[in-house]
């Protein structure tokens, strides 16, 4: 048995990081994974992949910013499979930028996908898991959403809203007795796509710096992530809610 065995899971972003690399260990642990992304070919790709390695997985075409395909998606998933026992919402913009230069149009592109869709994802989660007599909801913020960054002031925003949204919906569902549990994890620098696109941050420089800070001495890999959620996702964690699981090599322990 593994350790989501049966488990349907619902995996924004999926096709590549940390939520590539989540899809893989949860299908590993026996989940049923549908992966969703922006990116159709890649996400394609993606779940072939994890078939080819013996999964039950399939992947659905979403932008998690339209309130619509939301509804739409939910809806697929317990069509093909009859329920939906955990969300990671995990899908993440993380442009860096220069607070004076930025504009409102960036600052709500990033609020668009990083908090709006949290909030959209667990809203359509919550109404079907309830009629399943529960479930783990997973959203995914940063170490962004507990320390400033003078170069995200709209990431940091959008990840520190997901951190305090993560604990009013779990209250929220404790309240109703929805048997529904919301936790956010923190990640710390990890090796993915995003991080080596944001090139500033790992200029030289601030290279040595990082991962001076980082007391375990290295940056995640994006297992590393996985692992932590795939505790969040199973029964394993039925006593943790409205909790913030820090995975970031100690980084913000000084
Ligand atoms: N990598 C890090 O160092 C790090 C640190 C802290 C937090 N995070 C967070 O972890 C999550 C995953 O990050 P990652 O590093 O794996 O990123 P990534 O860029 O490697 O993967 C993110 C995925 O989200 C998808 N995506 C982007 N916009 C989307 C949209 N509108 N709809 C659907 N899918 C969309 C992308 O296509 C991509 O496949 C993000 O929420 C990110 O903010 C990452």
């Amino acid at each position: 048995m593994g350790r989501i065995q049966g488990k349907v899971c619902l995996i924004t972003g999926g096709t590549a990081g940390i939520g590539y690399a989540s899809a893989e260990l949860f299908g590993r642990e026996g989940g049923v994974v549908v992966i969703t992304d922006i990116r159709p070919r890649e996400g394609e790709a993606a779940a072939q992949k994890l078939q080819d390695q013996g999964y039950d997985a399939r992947f659905i075409e979403q932008d998690v910013t339209s309130e619509s395909r939301w509804r739409e998606v939910v809806a697929e998933v317990v069509r093909h499979y009859g329920r939906l026992d955990v969300l990671v919402n995990n899908a993440g913009v993380g442009a860096g930028t220069d607070l004076e230069n930025s504009d409102l149009a960036h600052w709500r592109f990033v609020h668009a996908v990083n908090l709006e869709a949290v909030f959209m994802g667990t809203q359509n989660a919550i109404r079907q898991m309830k009629q399943n007599g529960g479930g783990s909801i997973v959203n995914i913020s940063s170490i962004e959403g507990i320390i400033g960054d003078p170069r995200s002031a709209a990431y940091n925003a959008s990840k520190g809203g997901v951190r305090l949204f993560t604990k009013s919906a779990a209250l929220y569902c404790a309240e109703k007795k929805y048997g529904i549990r919301v936790n956010s994890v923190h990640p710390g620098f990890t090796k993915t796509p995003m991080a080596e696109s944001v090139g500033d941050v790992f200029a030289p420089a601030d290279l040595a710096r990082i991962q001076h800070e980082i007391v375990i001495g290295y940056m995640a890999e994006p297992i590393d992530q996985a692992y932590g959620i795939l505790y969040l996702a199973s029964d394993e964690s039925r006593y943790v809610t409205g909790t913030e699981l820090i995975i970031d090599g100690g980084y913000t322990a000084h």
